[in-house]
């Protein structure tokens, strides 16, 4: 399944049937277009490796690699050099207490490859990697106390290998083209190039979060399932799709249910179903319950939130607007005028028995919390 951020965008503005005649069939046929290629992938390796080199030919004589220029106030932005070797802490400011428990602060971001994120220039035009899509690494400081009171603190980094990070990484350069921002003509050709060449249209970055599951540790973006890291190694050990059953995008801020210690997950894809929700058991080898919201729409539900009995979600409107392939302007709309609602469902509920709460149209991330009080949530 090919389940990247950019088809999302796409797909979700095939379900919006407010635009003219003519540009749903552009759409569906943009569609079509795109499920062809896919099947055309399957073909026999020896002639899709030849094609591959083929486009790989064409990529690289038409289309130049360039860094962005990063301003003063983005340097936040820029990628840091990734370690051989842990290194050891010294220039600590203040103290660390005594009570401070030894263990290991872990987390994740974007850390592009090559040097910084890139633009491309080609006879399409160009495109622009947006400045979450540097592929993720993992910066671990560890905190360790020695016998006469004194603390060793070492920091190490290493990037999440997803398959995409070892597809670039092998070829030594950057490879996938920019196809979120830029000019019409070169985020379609981004589109079917990068589509036609790694089977996806962008790459899993890895980069949004890091959570334990039964002792299990994880890195996760969510257009893609998670990786599985050792927190001391920060090696990737592989995707972790729940033995098999959760093949699909997978919530950067999954949920722990007090109590049970089950892990409340939700997945927002471009083609139905738009949003899934999951449980997956205690000990993390079980999805014990998997539900389809029935959403006719796709919604770009970021976070779900739950209570004691209970999962909260979003449903807010944004559209992507795909006459900006044709005439430019924002990929990514929000309607101001679509409707938004909140939903919340008993935990291993169905969709029909989801309670549906109208709000005003809003563009909501996160939830800062959800608790019951009394009948109320
Ligand atoms: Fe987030």
């Amino acid at each position: 399944m090919q389940s990247s951020y950019l088809k999302l965008q796409v797909n979700c503005s095939l379900q919006k049937p407010s635009i003219s005649h003519n540009f749903d069939h552009f759409k569906s046929r943009l569609s079509s277009a795109f499920k062809q290629l896919s099947l055309r992938i399957s073909v026999p390796k020896t002639i899709k490796n030849s094609f591959v080199k083929l486009l790989d030919v064409f990529v690289d004589q038409m289309f130049e690699f360039v860094d962005q220029p990063l301003l003063p106030s983005q340097r936040n932005f820029a990628p840091v050099d990734a370690l051989r070797e842990a290194v050891l802490v010294t220039n600590i400011d203040g103290e660390i207490p005594e009570d401070f428990p030894e263990g290991v602060y872990i987390r994740n971001g974007p850390n592009p490859l090559f040097g910084g994120l890139k633009s491309t220039k080609s006879m399409f035009g160009s495109s622009n990697h947006i400045w979450v899509e540097g592929e993720g690494m993992l910066h671990a400081l560890y905190f360790k106390k020695e016998t006469d009171g004194s603390w060793n603190v070492v920091y190490m980094n290493r990037h999440v290998e997803s398959e995409t990070f070892k597809q670039e990484k092998q070829r030594n350069r950057s490879s996938f083209l920019p196809a979120i921002e830029g000019d019409s003509l070169a985020i379609l050709s981004a589109y079917l190039l990068n589509l036609l060449r790694f089977g996806k249209i962008n790459k899993y970055i890895s980069n949004t979060n890091i959570f334990e599951h039964a002792g299990k540790f994880y890195s996760v973006a969510e257009n893609h399932m998670p990786q599985e890291i050792d927190i001391f190694t920060l090696e990737t050990l592989g995707n972790w799709d729940v033995n098999g059953a959760w093949n699909r995008p997978f919530t950067s801020h999954p949920k722990k249910a007090s109590g049970t210690g089950e892990l409340v997950i939700m997945g927002v894809d471009a083609t139905k179903p738009f949003v899934e929700i999951g449980v997956i058991s205690a000990d993390g080898d079980k999805l014990v319950h998997k539900v389809d919201l029935k959403l006719s729409r796709c919604s770009l539900c970021h976070e779900i939130g739950i209570t004691q009995r209970y999962n909260v979600f979003l449903d807010y409107p944004l559209s992507i607007d795909l006459t900006r392939l044709a005439f430019g302007g924002p990929l990514i709309k929000y309607e101001h005028e679509g409707y938004a609602k909140i939903g919340i469902m008993p935990r291993y509920g169905d969709a029909d028995s989801v309670k549906w709460f109208d709000v005003e149209p809003n563009c909501t991330f996160h939830i800062i919390n959800c608790f019951e009080d009394g009948n109320e949530v």
